[in-house]
């Protein structure tokens, strides 16, 4: 009797784990496309340098920061300099608030590449 109650709660455990894991790709999918789409690409790469920070090193730099999601969100809308140099990011003020929350999202979670 008891040995199936921990059976089940087992198996429920690995089901919760394992649409956990599917929504975090699905969101990490959309994000690389929203990234893509909006030549974020072009001026950031997930671990290197290009003329703005690796997505990586931004991941790194605010990982304690528990105001980064909005000060990112913001900063991508607004562009601007200062955090990394004098070098400005453009506006993306085209870009709607759940779009901005998954790029930022995804961005703090080092960019992840979906699998
Ligand atoms: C024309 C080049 C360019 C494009 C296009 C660009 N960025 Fe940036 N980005 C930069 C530069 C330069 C910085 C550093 C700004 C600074 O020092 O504050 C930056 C900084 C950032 C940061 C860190 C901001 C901070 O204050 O720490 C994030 C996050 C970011 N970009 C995300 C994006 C996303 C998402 C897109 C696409 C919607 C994008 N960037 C498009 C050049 C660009």
């Amino acid at each position: 009797m008891l040995w199936r109650l921990v059976k089940i709660i087992f198996y429920f455990l690995i089901l919760i784990f394992n649409l956990q894991t599917v929504h975090a790709a699905n969101n990490d999918q959309q994000a690389l496309a929203i990234a893509k789409q909006n030549a974020c690409l072009g001026c950031h790469a997930i671990n290197k340098k290009i003329v703005g920070p690796s997505f990586e090193a931004v991941a790194f730099k605010y990982k304690n920061d528990s105001n980064a999601q909005i000060f990112l969100k913001n900063k991508i809308l607004k562009g601007g300099a200062g955090s990394w140099g004098v070098v400005p990011m453009p506006a993306n003020a085209k870009l709607s608030d759940a779009d901005l929350s998954l790029l930022t999202g995804w961005i703090l979670r080092g960019a992840p590449s979906p699998n």
